[in-house]
This record gives structure tokens, C-alpha cells and sequence, in this order.
């Protein structure tokens, strides 16, 4: 609290200013966060708060401007979660989650153009219609546009073509599927092939791109035989791709292959984070497939987080607008735990709208230190100062590192 900047508020500031925000907390039940400033201990676990019907989804978004601590919370939720059986997954698209899977005795999965892991987003242990679903949103976020009925009609024909040429589709051998259908394929829909080949092209040669060039190695061969997702923690880091445009469909792919295996295993609940999920949520196809992932979790026993700047990310102008609303919209109804950081004033307004926050909530929200969150879980709010321990802040510190990569 020492040296504040005279903007800034201690928490006894904001416990006098807003004694009417916040409330106690759920009395002990999950794992510790920390200190509610109107309360005793802050506890929380998705699971535990669905079953007793406080919440109806598990999902939770982590909102904050840069270095507020949205990461610190997820990596020690993630490490306090599973000391009570959680299983661990986490999409890291900056590289920072390594020590962390190693102090919970795994490797992070380094996925590089040049390295050597495959992992195929069309594994058939993945359900097809899930391998289809993933197709047509890296398709339509490839080409930057909605997929047309035909389109989407010759992507369903190339998968199923590849299953039956091979046993196991690869994007690879979709494109060629797409590139080069036969005639049973076009037959099957009263089509000929030159018509099933015209309709096909154009998504081709995108879905090629993420499998030929610099991003070549990743995506494009069966999955290597060692990956493990039997660890209590699986952290797949993607900074190789940091850079990319592709990152966020680069990290679909990934989040797909994952969670189409976690279906598998329903019994077995996992928490599921995307940390810097501006990637995805700012492409409008690949942001559709994250929103139908949020409304599966209930299904999968699957606690989604996604991790991003602001709700304006969530909420792009142009000529998808209001599509993109309509999904931010769609994602947020499907999370009841949105926890909210410091955010700038030009953001107050769109995320008092989104998220339903009173005045009295939203002017509070420039004001909040670091570490400090809004916490909106259900009907209900709480103001939460996130305690660290001592050997937690050593796992989550990206202050003492010099890769930040700048971030929209
Ligand atoms: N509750 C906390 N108490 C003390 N220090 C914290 C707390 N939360 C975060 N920090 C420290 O602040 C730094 C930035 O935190 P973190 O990396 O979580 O920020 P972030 O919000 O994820 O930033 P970015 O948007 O850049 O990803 C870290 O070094 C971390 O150790
Ligand atoms: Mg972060």
C-alpha cells in the first residue's frame, strides 16, 4: 500500500467508499483466492458452486489491463485446484506456464514450426462432428468471412473422404481431399466434381497456409506418440507463435485437439485455460467455436477460463460488429463467473453494459490495484484481493522476465 499514486485507493479506502459493493464471501467452500475486503477468506471452485446451483455454468472469464495480475490468479487457482483432484490445462500462447508445469512435475508441450510435436487437430479419437466443427471455424477464420452453404457442404465431403481413405484425417489430407475430390464424393451429393472441386478451392489453399511454410511441423501428421494428457497439469505453450497472424486459429486448432480428448474422459474435471484469449475471441470464426466450447463445458465437466485485456475484445466494430456482439453476448451468457481487473476509463461503459454492473461497481473499476478484482459469480459480487504465497510468487512472476511480448 506504501507509495501510491494519489489516484489510486488502499483497500481500507475502498471498503469506506464502497462499503455497499460486495458481500461475504461462500463460507469456505474451494480453494482459497484470498482476502474479501468486506469478509473473512475467499474461496472458490466452479464445481462445488454448480452443484449446489449458486451458478448454472462453470465458465469464467479474467478481465484486467497489462500486469494486474490475471495470469498470477490463474496459475495459483490452477495450483491450489489440484490439491483437490482438478486436472490442469492450459493454452499459453507467451511461454510463461513452464515453471509451473515443472513444479507440478510435467513439461509444458512446446509446439514450434520446427520442434518436435505434432499435434493433429483431426485425431481420430476426436468425435467427427467435432472434427468438422473445428474445420469449418478455421476455415471461416482463414478466409475472414462466413462460410457458405456449399463451402461448408465440400469441407464435410473432404473429412469424410479422409477418414475413409486413411482411417485418420490430417489437414493435410483434407486439402488434398478438397483439392482433388472423386467421383463417389460428388456423386453423394447429386454434384459433379468439377462443381464439388470450384466449391472447395478457396477454402483449400487457406487451410494449406497453416500447414506449409513457417508454420509447417505443427498441425499437418497424427499427434506424436508423446504427449501425455494423463498429468494433473498439461500446459501446451505456444510462443513460438506468438507473432503469427494465425496465432489465434494456430491456438483453435490446439484448444480443439484438446478438448476433443477431454470429452473423452467427462469424469475427470478439468479446468481449461486460455490465457491471452484475445487471439481467438478477436476473429470472429474461431471466437463462434470458442462460444459453442463454453456452452459444452456443462457436458464435459469442464471449467473454461478464458484470459484477456478488456470486454471491448470481445465486442469488435466493422462490418461484423454486430455478429461479434452477438458471440460476446452468447460467451458471457454462458459465464457466470467473470472476474474483473483494473480497466481503463474508455472501457467502463462497454463493461458495465456486458457485464450488468452497477454504477457503483463500474466506477470502481479504473481504481483497482494490482491484484485486486472485481468478482461477479451468479447474482452475486465481491471484491477480492488475490494473496500469493511465498513459493506461488517465484511460479508466477513475469515481471522479472524480459519476454513480455508487447499484446493488443
Ligand atoms: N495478487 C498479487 N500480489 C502480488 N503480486 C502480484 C499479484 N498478482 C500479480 N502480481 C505480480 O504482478 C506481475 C504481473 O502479473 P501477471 O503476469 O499476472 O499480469 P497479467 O494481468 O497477466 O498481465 P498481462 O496482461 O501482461 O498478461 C507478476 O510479476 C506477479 O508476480
Ligand atoms: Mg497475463
Amino acid at each position: 500500500m506504501r507509495g501510491l499514486p494519489a489516484h489510486r485507493l488502499t483497500t481500507a479506502h475502498l471498503q469506506a467508499a464502497y462499503p455497499f459493493v460486495s458481500e461475504g464471501g461462500f463460507g469456505g467452500r474451494g480453494a482459497y483466492i484470498g482476502r474479501d475486503l468486506f469478509g473473512g477468506a475467499f474461496t472458490y471452485d466452479a464445481f462445488e458452486l454448480y452443484e449446489e446451483g449458486v451458478i448454472t455454468s462453470p465458465n469464467m472469464v479474467v478481465a484486467g489491463q497489462l500486469g494486474r495480475g490475471k495470469s498470477a490468479l490463474v496459475k495459483s487457482f490452477a495450483l491450489r485446484q489440484m490439491t483437490f483432484g482438478r486436472r490442469i490445462v492450459v493454452m499459453d500462447p507467451k511461454g510463461e506456464y513452464g515453471a509451473l508445469a515443472h513444479a507440478c512435475g510435467a513439461e509444458a508441450i512446446r509446439l514450434s514450426p520446427r520442434g518436435a510435436t505434432k499435434l493433429n487437430p483431426l485425431d481420430r479419437r476426436i468425435a467427427q462432428e467435432e472434427q468438422l466443427r473445428l474445420l469449418y471455424a478455421i476455415s471461416a477464420a482463414a478466409l475472414d468471412r462466413s462460410l457458405k452453404p456449399f463451402e461448408r457442404t465440400a469441407l464435410e465431403r473432404a473429412l469424410n473422404e479422409a477418414v475413409q481413405r486413411l482411417g485418420e484425417a490430417t489437414i493435410p489430407l483434407v486439402v488434398d481431399c478438397l483439392l482433388n475430390p472423386t467421383e463417389e464424393a460428388a456423386a453423394a451429393i447429386a454434384a459433379d466434381r468439377a462443381a464439388l472441386t470450384e466449391w472447395g478451392r478457396e477454402a483449400a489453399f487457406e487451410l494449406r497456409r497453416l500447414v506449409s511454410g513457417d508454420l509447417r511441423g505443427m498441425f499437418d501428421d497424427a499427434t506424436s506418440a508423446s504427449v501425455d494428457l494423463e498429468a494433473p497439469m498439461v500446459v501446451l505453450d505456444l510462443s513460438a507463435v506468438y507473432d503469427s497472424d494465425a496465432l489465434g486459429i494456430l491456438m483453435t486448432c490446439a484448444a480443439a485437439w484438446l478438448q476433443g480428448l477431454l470429452a473423452r474422459d467427462a469424469s475427470r474435471k478439468t479446468i481449461f485455460v486460455v490465457d491471452e484469449a484475445w487471439a481467438i475471441l478477436a476473429n470472429l470464426g474461431i471466437a463462434k467455436w470458442l462460444q459453442a466450447s463454453f456452452k459444452l463445458s456443462r457436458a464435459r465437466g469442464l471449467q473454461n477460463i478464458a484470459v484477456m485485456h478488456r470486454f471491448s475484445d470481445l465486442s469488435a466494430t466493422g462490418a461484423q460488429g454486430s455478429q461479434q456482439e452477438r458471440v460476446a453476448r452468447g460467451l458471457l451468457s454462458d459465464t457466470e463467473t467473470k472476474v474483473v481487473y483494473a480497466q481503463p476509463h474508455g472501457e467502463i461503459t462497454a463493461t458495465r453494459d456486458l457485464l450488468g454492473l452497477t454504477d457503483t461497481e463500474a466506477a470502481l473499476l479504473p481504481q483497482l490495484e494490482r491484484g485486486i478484482a472485481l468478482w461477479k459469480v451468479g447474482e452475486r459480487s465481491f471484491l477480492v484481493w488475490h494473496r500469493l504465497g511465498r513459493t506461488e510468487r517465484a511460479l508466477v512472476d513475469t515481471d522479472a522476465r524480459m519476454l513480455r511480448p508487447a499484446s493488443a
